[in-house]
């Protein structure tokens, strides 16, 4: 059995700096056309020179690969329309982090308060710049995401012209967001299709499984699963593969975030067969990403087949999702 991919994207991915960017670019350059980068590296990417500074940087880990990096900057709310009129050009959007929330987000925004992000949100609205979350409060691990439910209510009433993503979703309650208002789409990892808390801490610590938002109840995971498989058109992949070398994960604090950019697309041509709707990945996988940014790749057919694929126990020092399991699917043809 067989599944062609056409121009798969990545909507939300993590692939640091300097020598770890060397180990994972060329790892989602192989199996993606395209990919939206996260900002989140220390400091965080927020000028033009920024910008353009790590695309280079990016373009360069991934050599003759066929592969665009899609380049987004760290929500501030001193943007201004005339900065944002200037960085258009450069981004496909701008990620906002709640201070605190995750991975290097210490300078993220610390109100969600609507009358502070007004003129940043307003210029965003006009010069058509989406708008990417991490939508978590600081409260309760597993509460974070629903608790951040009303601010998203909020933005997407207040800022009706604004497309808005919800990264990362783990939630039934985000997905019943989906249809309530026209603004909102959202992301879907890998991980979250697959496991739940128990996986992360219901029998032995599994530090790789362990990101966030934290992996939730089965109820959530079902409606995900719903959403994905069905090709609901406001759902696109997002891996959020978020590498940390295996000191910073099998420590004492593990860092948040699971590695997943070479086995995704194995892992979910397994997934979406095992259910019966093979069909609808490629709706997942590329289509609604196109429709909801506006954006048309012309690149890179990934070919899957039925076939055992051992999953590497690491990538130099990342461990990947998965590791040392047999997946079966594989990539056997790169066009
Ligand atoms: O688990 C995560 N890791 N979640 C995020 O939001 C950030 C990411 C990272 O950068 O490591
Ligand atoms: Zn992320």
């Amino acid at each position: 059995m067989k599944v062609t991919i056409k121009s798969p994207l990545d909507m939300h991915l993590h692939l640091r700096d300097k020598e770890m960017l060397k180990v994972v670019a060329p790892l989602s350059a192989k199996s993606f056309c395209a990919a939206i980068i996260m900002p989140n590296l220390v400091p965080p990417v927020t000028t033009i020179e920024d910008v353009v500074a790590y695309k280079k940087r990016i373009l360069d880990a991934i050599g003759k690969e066929n592969f665009e990096p899609l380049m987004t900057l760290f929500f501030k709310n001193s943007y201004t329309y005339e900065f944002l009129k200037k960085a258009k050009e450069h981004i496909v959007g701008i990620k906002l982090y709640p201070s605190g929330a995750t991975t290097n987000s210490e300078g993220g925004v610390s109100s969600m308060d609507i009358e502070e992000l007004k003129e940043t949100f307003t210029a965003m609205s006009e010069l058509n710049i989406p708008l990417l979350v991490h939508g978590e409060t600081d409260g309760f691990v597993m509460d974070r995401e629903a608790e951040f439910g009303s601010v998203y209510e909020q933005f997407a009433t207040n800022f009706p012209k604004l497309k808005i993503i919800m990264e990362h979703i783990t939630t039934k309650n985000s997905v019943d967001l989906l249809d309530k208002y026209d603004n909102l789409y959202a992301t879907i990892t890998v991980q979250h299709l697959f496991i739940t808390l128990d996986d992360v801490a219901g029998g032995m610590l599994k530090p790789h499984l362990f990101c966030k938002p934290i992996a939730k109840r089965y109820e959530d995971r079902e409606a995900l699963l719903k959403v994905a498989l069905s090709g609901h058109p406001k759902v696109m992949f997002g891996s959020d593969s978020a590498p940390h070398p295996i000191d910073k994960k099998e420590c004492c604090g593990c860092a948040a975030g699971v590695f997943t950019a070479p086995i995704a697309l194995q892992a979910l041509a397994g997934l979406f067969e095992k259910n019966g709707k093979l069909e609808n990945l490629q709706t997942f996988v590329s289509d609604n990403a196109q429709r909801i940014y506006g954006y048309s790749p012309t690149c890179k057919d990934i070919e899957l087949t039925k076939e055992p694929f051992i999953v590497p126990s690491s990538y130099e020092d990342v461990v990947p999702m998965f590791a040392d399991e047999t997946l079966s699917w594989s990539i056997t043809s790169i066009v």
